[in-house]
């Protein structure tokens, strides 16, 4: 394959303990009656695990304790064909652990421990990883790794020609520096509302924080809104894709699915509406399943779950 086919994802590795209850627990509040799970998560494992499984060539930059679940995490990208060369194994450190609570309608409340994922710094950033970066197609990251490591990935991505997609998660303000220089935002609505001021409750609040976005130099925005669907704008595109219509289990991670969908699809040189219709699909199946990555469908899954439900509507 050529190299500028090929996607790196830059961004943290966690583990999910989960918890499925009948509801969330209010502060002070102790619910019994849950089943218990373990996953991989975090969301660049989860985005890379996702980009590759949808058909995309993946290498993953990221970092893990040296415990049991460091290991485990590796090995399980491995299974999934990710090149793993560049996930980190800091000594003194715990890989990333999240405690995940689902309710009965798959909603759910997130609390990360970070490990690892903080030491991923430039100054980790070998001649190696570099030059990795700069022979990408595709940069894809998100906000769980410290900021400077994103905003000096993204500058060595932009110097060389490579597409950035940023999915800002969590929400956090990011500079003007930094907006100016991505391909690809991809905020929620909450994520959307923290870059623009704009609060998204429609299409048309969601097409205007689009327009706060572009003005800043973002050149696409997709704006995802859950089961309302997600708003793609570029100076040329205003398109709206409604949500597929799926029995929701566990919410955890759909977007990361969506994220690593798009950047598998745009690196096989589908149009941007394609690859956002099937980014939207794999997003769909992956909320019928317990867990992050467990979630994440294969290509010829999320082709043939497309397949199905068109011919359902027609
Ligand atoms: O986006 C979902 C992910 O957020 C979970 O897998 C969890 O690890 C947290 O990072």
């Amino acid at each position: 394959m050529h190299p500028k086919l090929k996607i790196t994802v830059i961004g943290s590795t966690n583990v999910d303990l989960i918890i499925k209850s009948p509801r969330i627990p209010a502060v002070g509040e102790t619910v019994i009656g849950g089943e218990f799970f373990s996953a991989g998560g975090g969301k660049g494992a989860n985005q890379a695990v996702a980009a590759a499984r949808a058909g995309g060539d993946v290498t993953f930059i990221s970092s893990v304790g040296s415990d049991d679940f460091g290991a485990k995490s590796i090995e399980g990208f491995k299974e999934d064909g990710i090149n793993t060369e560049f996930v980190k194994i800091f000594e003194n450190s715990s890989t990333g652990i999240a405690l995940i609570m689902v309710d009965s309608s798959g909603q759910n409340s997130i609390s990360v421990a970070s490990g690892a994922n903080v030491d991923l710094l430039p100054s980790e950033f070998s001649d190696e990883i570099i030059e990795r970066i700069k022979s990408s197609r595709i940069l894809l990251m998100q906000l769980e790794t410290p900021i400077e490591t994103i905003e000096y990935a993204a500058n060595l991505a932009a110097q060389n020609k490579v597409s950035v997609i940023l999915n800002p998660a969590p929400a956090q303000k990011l500079s003007d520096d930094l907006l100016k220089i991505i391909d690809i935002i991809t905020p929620n609505e909450v994520e959307a509302e923290m870059l623009t001021e704009i609060k998204i409750v429609d299409i048309d609040s969601a097409k205007s924080a689009s327009e706060v976005l572009l003005k800043k130099g973002v050149k696409t925005v997709i704006i995802t809104m859950g089961s309302k669907g997600c708003y793609l704008r570029t100076n040329e595109l205003d398109f709206y894709q409604q949500a597929f219509k799926v029995n929701t289990v566990d919410s955890t991670a759909a977007v990361d699915v969506f994220n690593g969908a798009l950047a598998a699809s745009l690196s096989l040189n589908k149009n941007i509406i394609d690859s956002v219709k099937y980014a939207s699909a794999a997003a769909a199946i992956s909320v019928t399943k317990i867990g992050a990555q467990d979630s994440a469908p294969n290509k010829d899954k999320i082709e043939s779950f497309m397949k199905s439900y068109k011919t359902k509507l027609e």
